[in-house]
């Protein structure tokens, strides 16, 4: 069960901690710059990894009343998500079955049973089927079931909406996520609400989700917000290629205050969920959660990162969830401030630096980057991309249907 694998890790998270210890990878690993840079990889990768992979389109509380649905574009593909009304989310080709205009426009969010297509009118249900084409009788006899929406694979799970942009995929979303969504589930997110979001630009996707994946900068680069004496060790726990990180302690803040906590005191019973949940948990390949406390309430801050439109670009929505709606202004107000605290941190620190280290690997200069024995998470991180970058479609599928037997042994 998820909680006994939680305490597991907790329990090795607290024996480092004691031991003043850490996990290390086998070896320094050498990246080579260009992966950062090269426009051709960076094309394969678009096709590869995002126009083939499951991805975390949006969180559940984004569309949580029957009709909400939400248009987006990702790398070049228009998708359209809907709550329908047995509460099941539909993914759908967000392209009019008469001539491909979307039929709701990138970027907005609302709530309809119906759509018309802006073009000529042509009027789809919010569970994809056409059921109106404008003058029909000048238009012609059509078969209007054979033109409905198309369908992505799509799976609901831990309060989160996964969508896979390949009308064609066969690999299982479920698989694909190697068990991960069931420890995921101790978030809670199923029933939270979405207090805010906003995008922010970024540097290369990699480049950018490297600053996920190690604690090692984070006295370094965030001396000034988060403080010169944070941890910069961190154990690493992986699921396929998604993983946690956390940083080996026997103490863990007790929520809504200042207190720490002694863990390794406490028997498997008397572990607050919290502890259990600390640290940062990416789902590959482009999510990344941690918990925050704000407005009187758990929060956290997920963040859905995109490829940009060249290799130098990305761009970030950060959802910052929290499990109650905070109620008085007082509370309204801290929760926005730990959420433009988290925008400043991640625009003004990571992605401004990451911005200046992409500009100096354009130029060529450097053979390749490095991880440290204390970055396992980047050393698995870009073993993955370059392994699913380069495999065919039968070899992705293989490969996921193996991780979830191993999963589940
Ligand atoms: S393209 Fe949609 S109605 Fe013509
Ligand atoms: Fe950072």
């Amino acid at each position: 069960m998820s909680r006994e694998e939680l305490i597991t890790m907790t329990r090795s998270l607290i024996d480092h901690g004691a031991a003043d210890t850490m996990e290390y990878a086998d070896e320094v690993v050498q990246v080579p710059a260009s992966t950062y840079t090269d426009p051709d990889l960076f094309e394969l990768e678009k096709r590869n990894i995002f126009r083939r992979l499951p991805l975390m389109v949006a969180p559940s509380c984004e569309l949580p009343e029957p009709d909400d649905y939400k248009a987006m574009d990702i790398c070049g593909v228009p998708l359209l998500l809907t709550r329908q009304r047995d509460g099941s989310v539909g993914a759908f080709l967000n392209m009019c079955s008469h001539r491909g205009n979307p039929v709701v426009e990138a970027g907005t969010t609302g709530n309809a049973t119906r759509f018309m297509c802006g073009y000529h009118g042509w009027t789809f249900k919010n569970d994809g089927d056409l059921v109106g084409v404008a003058s029909q009788k000048d238009f012609g006899a059509v078969d209007k079931a054979a033109l409905c929406l198309k369908r992505f694979p799509v799976y609901e799970s831990a309060g989160l909406i996964w969508a896979t942009l390949d009308l064609n995929s066969k690999l299982s979303i479920a698989d694909y996520l190697c068990g991960y969504d069931d420890l995921l589930e101790a978030f809670g997110f199923d029933g939270w609400t979405l207090f805010s979001q906003r995008t922010l630009p970024g540097p290369n996707w990699k480049t950018a989700y490297d600053g996920y994946l190690d604690f090692y900068h984070l006295p370094v680069l965030h001396k000034d917000t988060f403080g010169a004496d944070f941890f910069n060790r961190a154990n690493y726990f992986f699921w396929g290629p998604h993983q946690r990180l956390s940083s080996p302690s026997k103490f863990a803040q007790k929520t809504g205050s200042d207190e720490m906590l002694d863990l390794s005191v406490m028997s498997d019973d008397e572990l607050p969920q919290d502890a259990l949940t600390q640290g940062v948990w990416t789902i590959f390949p482009h999510i990344s959660i941690a918990s925050f406390y704000g407005g009187g309430q758990r929060g956290a801050m997920i963040s859905q990162l995109f490829p940009g439109e060249t290799v130098g670009e990305s761009y970030t929505t950060q959802y910052y969830v929290m499990e109650n709606r905070p109620e008085t202004d007082e509370d309204v107000k801290s929760a926005h401030e730990q959420f433009d605290f988290l925008e400043v941190v991640v625009r003004d620190e990571d992605y401004a630096t990451g911005k200046r280290q992409h500009e100096a690997l354009q130029s060529g200069m450097m053979d390749h980057v490095l991880f440290g024995k204390n970055e396992r998470g980047g050393q698995v991180f870009h073993q993955w991309v370059d392994r699913l970058t380069h495999a065919s479609d039968p070899k992705v599928e293989e490969i996921f249907a193996g991780e979830q037997k191993e999963a589940a042994e």
